[in-house]
């Protein structure tokens, strides 16, 4: 009996991994005139994807379709990172995809979007050069290459008119939105809010990692975003006195760790020597293995 045949199975939502099936599905899209919006992820998904799931749907209305990848590149992790325990959920993130009307999901595995890596057969990465250098580049400096090696993989395969990331991975952003202007590729960037739990800590896959400790302490990102906002309302002060009441205001969350703290402009990611209104903050902090990031524009 085919699986469909039965009216008691739920309607699943479309999954598809092989990388010229979907471009042929995409190519079909785009014949008949129909937007493309376009989700990538590495699954997992929290209420923070799922609200960039339904900018996507907005921007391409009902007549269009949303595609979600779900994909764990390898390429962006370095070899001390967490790639092989990078939490994993490919049924519940289906179900949740299913309930936001998903039109189709591309799950691509390592064999498909990077054949034999392993002999050195896979030989092409898309760089980054400007906006890439500084805080995630710089404390992870092979990372930025692989997410812009994969984002173009996956525009060429998903062909999308508009594709949405999260104000979360600020950098990212701006670097995806470089290549898209420098590389010419026919595709709107939306970049959509941070979502945050309750208290305040920007949802990530990553915060799972948090003993109850560390998820307790790790809100202390979001108060030192909310406090230099505060401080820089009417006022100016130099980042190098920030940043050093920054380090005298994270000793609150003992097991809290700065790796980076920057202040710079939004739109050239340039550090400041002022920081005022308007200006852009990001911090990185570790709690024991578990890095966490979050920004915010002052
Ligand atoms: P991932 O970490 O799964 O994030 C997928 C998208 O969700 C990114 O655009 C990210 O900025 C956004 N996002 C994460 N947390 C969010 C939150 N709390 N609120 C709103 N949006 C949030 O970023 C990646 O995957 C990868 O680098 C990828 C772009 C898929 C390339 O591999």
């Amino acid at each position: 009996m085919r699986a469909d045949a039965s009216p008691f199975i739920l309607s699943t939502v479309k999954v598809i991994a092989n990388v010229n099936v979907m471009q042929s599905r995409a190519r079909a899209w785009k014949r008949a005139g129909i937007k493309i919006g376009f989700v990538p992820t590495m699954g997992f998904l929290h209420a923070g994807h799922l609200s960039l799931v339904r900018e996507a749907r907005k921007r391409v209305g009902k007549t269009g379709v949303v595609v979600v990848s779900i994909y764990v590149n390898p390429t962006q992790f370095a070899p001390t990172e967490d790639l092989a325990k990078y939490p994993r959920d490919l049924k519940h993130d289906l179900k949740l995809l299913r309930k936001l009307g998903v039109d189709l999901v591309f799950t691509p595995g390592d064999a498909e979007m990077y054949p034999g890596k392993m002999e050195n057969r896979y030989s092409t990465y898309v760089v980054e050069e400007t906006l890439s250098r500084s805080m995630e580049g710089a404390a992870r400096p092979t990372h930025f290459r692989g997410v812009t090696t994969v984002v173009a993989k996956l525009f060429n395969l998903v062909l999308p008119d508009v594709a949405v990331f999260g104000q979360k991975d600020f950098q990212q952003a701006a670097v995806i939105q470089r290549m898209v202007s420098d590389l010419n590729f026919p595709i709107r960037i939306i970049i959509a809010p941070t979502l945050r739990e309750r208290d305040g800590l920007a949802m990530s896959s990553r915060n799972k990692y948090l003993a109850v400790e560390q998820r307790a302490q790790a809100v202390i990102l979001f108060h030192a975003l909310s406090a230099a906002k505060a401080a820089v309302k009417n006022k100016s002060f130099s980042a190098a006195q920030l940043k050093k009441d920054l380090k005298e205001f994270l000793t609150a969350a003992p097991l809290a760790r700065l790796d980076y703290v920057e202040f710079f402009d939004p739109a050239t990611l340039a550090p400041v020597a002022q920081v005022k209104r308007g200006t852009q903050m990001a911090l990185a902090v570790y709690f024991g293995k578990t890095r966490l990031i979050d920004n915010a524009t002052l």
